[in-house]
Formats: C-alpha cells, sequence, structure tokens
C-alpha cells in the first residue's frame, strides 16, 4: 500500500514511517520541518517540503495514497495559547485540508486527535463517552478534528478514525524547546546535570504511552478501517504524577539532580488517565509498556543503558 504521512519528520511520525516501510508499504512524507527534522526520516521515504495548511500541497500529496496518517500538527499545548490563531490554522485547517483531499478518492484518515480534549473533565479514568471539556487552544483544535472527522464520515464517506493520545514519549522526542515533552526535557536535564523545573505542585498526573505502543495502535487502526468515524483513548490507564516522575527518569539515569518548583502553566490539565478497554476491544491489545521500561529504553536510546540501575 502506498501511504501519506503528515508530520513523518516528527517524533511520532518518524516512528510510524518506520514500521510501515518494514511492513512493505511505500511511504510519502509531508511536512514543513518546523519542529521535525530530516535526521529522523528514514531514506526510504519519500519527502515533500511543505505546509499542511496549504491545501494545493495536501492534495498534490494525496493524489496516489491508498490511506493518510495524519500527525502534523503544532504539539504543544502552550505554544497553542500564545500562538492562538497560527496554531488554530494547522491543527485544526490543516486537519479539514487533508479530509477535503480525502473526498475524492474516500482513502481512510487516522489522525492524532489528544487526551487534552477532555480538560477539566475528572472523570477517571477517562473514556471515549466522557464530556470533552477541553481548557486550551491545542484541546479545542483536537476536538474540531473530530467533528469534522465526523463530518467526512456522514457526509463524504471517508472512514476516519481519531487517536487520543495520552502523553507520549520515547527516543526521538526533541527535548531542545521549553515546549517539549516533560519527558524528553527530564531526561535530557538530568544528563546534563541540570536541575528539573516542576510547574506547579508535581501533584499533577499524566497517563505517559511509550511511541513503540502508539505505532501499533496507529498501524491497527488503518488495517481495520470501518465505515463511519471512530474514536480511541490511547493510554495505558496508568497515572504518574510529575514528582514521581522526576524521580523516575533520575533513577532510570542512575544520576540526581536538584528539583525546582515553579508556577503552573496556564490551563495545565490536573489529572489525565486514560480507559484503554475501547481501544482493546477493537484491537485486541493496548499499551503496555511501563514508564519505568519504557525510560529505560529511552535512556539507553540516548546512550546511558549501562548506567541505569
Ligand atoms: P512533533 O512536533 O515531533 O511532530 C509534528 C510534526 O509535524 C513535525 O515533524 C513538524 O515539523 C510537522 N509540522 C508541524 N506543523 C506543520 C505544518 N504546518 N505543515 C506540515 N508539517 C508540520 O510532535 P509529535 O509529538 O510527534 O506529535 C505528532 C502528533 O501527535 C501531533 O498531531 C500531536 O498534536 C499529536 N499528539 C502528540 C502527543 C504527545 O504526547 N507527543 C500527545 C497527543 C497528541
Ligand atoms: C502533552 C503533549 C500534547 C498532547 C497531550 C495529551 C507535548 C509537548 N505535548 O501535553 O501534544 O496532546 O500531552 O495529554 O508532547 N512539566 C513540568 N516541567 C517541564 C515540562 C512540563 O513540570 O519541564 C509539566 C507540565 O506542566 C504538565 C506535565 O509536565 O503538567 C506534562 O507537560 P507536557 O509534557 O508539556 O505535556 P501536556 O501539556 O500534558
Amino acid at each position: 500500500m502506498q501511504y501519506l504521512v503528515t508530520g513523518g519528520c516528527g517524533f511520532i511520525g518518524s516512528h510510524l514511517v518506520d514500521k510501515l516501510l518494514a511492513d512493505g508499504h511505500s511511504v510519502l512524507v509531508l511536512d514543513d520541518l518546523s519542529t521535525g527534522s530530516l535526521d529522523n526520516l528514514n531514506p526510504e521515504a519519500e519527502f515533500v517540503r511543505g505546509c499542511i495548511t496549504d491545501q494545493a500541497a495536501v492534495d498534490a500529496a494525496m493524489r496516489n495514497v491508498d490511506g493518510v496518517f495524519h500527525l502534523a500538527a503544532i504539539a504543544s499545548v502552550a505554544r497553542s495559547n500564545e500562538e492562538w490563531s497560527w496554531t488554530h490554522k494547522v491543527n485544526l485547517t490543516g486537519f479539514v485540508h487533508v479530509a477535503d483531499a480525502a473526498r475524492a478518492r474516500k482513502c481512510p484518515v487516522v489522525y492524532a486527535s489528544s487526551a487534552a480534549i477532555y480538560g477539566d473533565n475528572c472523570a477517571l479514568p477517562l473514556s471515549e463517552t466522557d464530556e470533552p471539556r477541553p481548557m486550551t487552544a491545542y484541546g479545542a483544535d483536537k476536538l474540531g478534528c473530530e467533528l469534522h472527522g465526523r463530518v467526512g464520515a456522514l457526509i463524504h464517506g471517508i472512514p476516519t478514525t481519531g487517536l487520543r493520545f495520552f502523553n507520549v514519549y520515547g527516543p526521538r522526542q526533541d527535548p531542545k524547546s521549553p515546549y517539549s515533552g516533560v519527558i524528553s526535557i527530564f531526561a535530557d536535564r538530568v544528563m546534563r546535570g541540570e536541575p528539573l523545573k516542576v510547574f506547579g505542585d508535581g501533584h499533577q498526573t499524566r497517563d505517559f504511552v511509550y511511541v513503540g505502543d502508539v505505532v501499533r495502535c496507529l498501524d491497527a487502526a488503518m488495517q481495520t478501517p470501518v465505515r463511519g468515524a471512530r474514536v480511541f483513548n490511547v493510554c495505558t490507564g496508568r497515572a504518574t504524577s510529575i514528582r514521581e516522575l522526576a524521580h523516575l527518569v533520575m533513577m532510570a539515569a542512575g544520576r540526581e539532580v536538584a528539583v525546582r518548583y515553579l508556577e503552573a502553566r496556564a490551563g495545565d490539565i490536573h489529572a489525565s488517565i486514560g480507559d484503554p478497554r475501547r481501544l482493546r476491544s477493537a484491537f485486541g491489545f493496548k499499551p503496555e509498556t511501563s514508564v519505568g521500561t519504557g525510560l529505560m529504553q529511552l535512556l539507553s536510546s540516548l546512550g546511558v543503558g549501562e548506567k541505569a540501575a
């Protein structure tokens, strides 16, 4: 099969590209390299540099594909609040461009939604039937993608699958920006012997899911398309607090650094734990890699595995 992966030079997208190529598929990547890098990209993939806000570029990339994995987005919640209009264009209009381009061939669209759509909904663990209550521009736009995914299925007959990723981590997650995922930042700082910054009291929790598990879910969603629109949590069902995470990263790296507590981020979700049962019943598995195991894999990819306890 021939697949388009938008955002295929990014953290999650580049792992997906590796899997698709290993399974014998052809892969075209559309990416503007704004947060991704060609260093991440498997040389066997075909690459087009372009922006998801450009409908003509999306149409051209979609011309011959059997399915699209839409991962291109501005993944930072904090950045979405600071750059509201631009992130909206990328994160929601970009999705509509992809769905619109899928109309002609009715090819399946598997796209990244997010746990951020649940916002301040306190029902834990969060299941797909719980009310979306986004608190940030990012969460609102991801929910918008799901609504347009429904329109794509109902009006245009495009099979759409939204995967509500919880907090994904693993090798190739870029730690360099202040907006990067917390695990990538903590691992990088511990390795450099720099203090960890915790925003808020550190009692906020996240359901951390390893990138290898996420890629299996993306693949399963494409291989089992259905008519209509569907959404799934991609999560483990287990919570880790940011305080606990700081400790676990230091343990896995075998070194200690100071931990500093700073003001909480605006719109930061207090507790986020997903219910993986719908995913498991549809695909026959759920993410299983524990944070301890995943951290060891991440740190060993950074060359510190032999130091780990
Ligand atoms: P990432 O920043 O590593 O990857 C995003 C990719 O999209 C990058 O290669 C970037 O260059 C590209 N991109 C950004 N804007 C673009 C544009 N306008 N046009 C074309 N390409 C563009 O982030 P990631 O963590 O790999 O996230 C992938 C997807 O998963 C995103 O949709 C994100 O919102 C979603 N997601 C991520 C997490 C997580 O914990 N990492 C959780 C939930 C959802
Ligand atoms: C993350 C993803 C987002 C996804 C969402 C799903 C990234 C960059 N963001 O958002 O795409 O949709 O999960 O749940 O991957 N923190 C610190 N110190 C730091 C960095 C972060 O204490 O140095 C805290 C944050 O305040 C937050 C938690 O760690 O409480 C997680 O932050 P972050 O990794 O940025 O992810 P989310 O905001 O949950």
